[in-house]
């Protein structure tokens, strides 16, 4: 291994974080060496099983190359290594589900209190509980989340979130920094380097969870009406409570799904998304993407942060593993979405000029792993595609 993480004790604690006990917090820390592990260290193994075994024993048997990243997927799911490194990532996975759950649910009591403190009488969050879940995100436990965004252990609670935020610095090896919102940041540097002196006076997040990435936005801009929605209850109310106890006091968390907000039309000066169009399904996401022009100031930025969708310019190796989550971390539309032509959804949706620009994490490179240096995880890294356009004014 090249270098380390740095130790779970480096997240940045805000008025809901779960504490970690010395068990608990030891665990993240062995699973955030273990992810870096398996993508930086053995990951490599991959690409040298596939040129060296599986593509060469492909060819003897079909006489061709593989057609798509699905023909490979196939003759790699027989290889052993391939086997080897996908149980283990799958393991981290189902493990750091489990550290999560159990650190949160033994002090479930203590952090529905101080959500509530947070939350109660504030008109900073809305919630409806007409909004229902939509049937996509019912369907299983996102990334083998148990209960994925909008379960509750009981009724109110805010298990849910608060499991997401204790655990991502593990999936991620600490990629994100110590807030977990390193992409957040680099939209905020990304603003002010392209339009200096921007002031959006409003701003829609869809599909926010517990605000990790518009927090950043909402600090950055004081004055502007901050707008985060999701469908589910549980992530919002401790995003809410999160976000007031770091100040981010501009910010309003609203039960409202993507697919029907509720704004007029033209009230927004940016529409963003941050890694949240892989989990729509195929009929949702160009819905959402229409509705999100549809409440665009003309003259206002549309951009959605994700990792970067395959093209013919992507080797197949490379659309292959990188479509691993959608076959076992239960990301059902992840395939499927990164195989469409975004572009032309958000074209199609009354955006002809959208621009495709690469993105990384900002973080605080004294602490968390210079980015520069990372090794490429091929669908974990914190280095994205912004897919944006100005709406235009005509
Ligand atoms: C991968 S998470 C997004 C991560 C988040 N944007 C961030 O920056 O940390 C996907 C979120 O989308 C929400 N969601 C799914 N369908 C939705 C919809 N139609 N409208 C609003 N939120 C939705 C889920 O509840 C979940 O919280």
């Amino acid at each position: 291994m090249t270098d380390v993480p740095p130790p779970y004790t480096a997240v940045a604690r805000h008025g809901m974080s779960p504490t970690p006990d010395h068990d608990e917090a030891a665990r993240f820390n062995f699973l955030a060496g273990f992810n870096k592990y398996l993508s930086a260290g053995i990951g490599g193994g991959n690409a040298r099983t596939y040129a060296t075994r599986v593509l060469p024993g492909f060819v003897a048997e079909h006489a061709r190359e593989p057609a798509d990243r699905f023909e490979i997927r196939r003759a790699m799911n027989r290889d052993p290594w391939h086997r080897f490194w996908s149980a283990c990532k799958r393991n981290s996975m189902e493990m750091r589900q489990h550290n999560g759950r159990q650190m949160v649910l033994r002090q479930l009591d203590e952090l529905d209190g101080r959500a509530a403190q947070y939350n109660a009488g504030r008109a900073t969050l809305v919630l409806d509980p007409a909004v229902e879940v939509p049937r996509y995100q019912r369907a299983v436990d996102i990334h083998c989340m148990p209960g994925s965004y909008h379960g509750e252990e009981r009724a109110g609670d805010v298990s849910a979130g608060a499991n997401y935020d204790c655990g991502i610095f593990a999936t991620t090896g600490g990629g994100l920094g110590a807030l977990n919102d390193g992409g957040g940041a680099a939209l905020v540097e990304w603003a002010r380097r392209e339009r200096p002196g921007w002031q959006p006076q409003r701003i829609l997040d869809i599909g926010a969870t517990v605000g990790h990435n518009i927090v950043p936005l909402a600090l950055a801009f004081p004055d502007a009406e901050i707008i985060a929605i999701d469908t589910a209850a549980p992530v919002l109310r401790y995003g809410h409570a999160r976000a007031q106890s770091l100040g981010a006091a501009n910010l309003r968390f609203v039960q409202m799904s993507g697919e029907a907000i509720g704004f007029p039309d033209g009230y927004f000066d940016w529409v963003q998304t941050t890694m949240f169009l892989h989990e729509l399904s195929g009929t949702a996401l160009p819905r959402v993407i229409a509705e999100g022009v549809r409440v665009l100031k003309p003259g206002g930025l549309m951009l959605h942060l994700e990792q970067p969708q395959y093209s013919d310019e992507m080797p197949l190796y490379e659309q292959f593993i990188r479509d691993w989550d959608a076959f076992n971390n239960n990301e059902p539309f992840w395939s499927a979405m990164h195989g469409l032509d975004l572009k032309k959804v958000m074209r199609d949706a009354g955006l002809p000029d959208v621009f495709v620009t690469g993105v990384r994490a900002v973080v605080d490179e004294s602490v968390f792993p210079d980015q520069s240096k990372q090794v490429e995880d091929h669908g974990r890294a914190a280095v994205w595609n912004a897919y944006g356009a100005w709406k235009p004014t005509a």
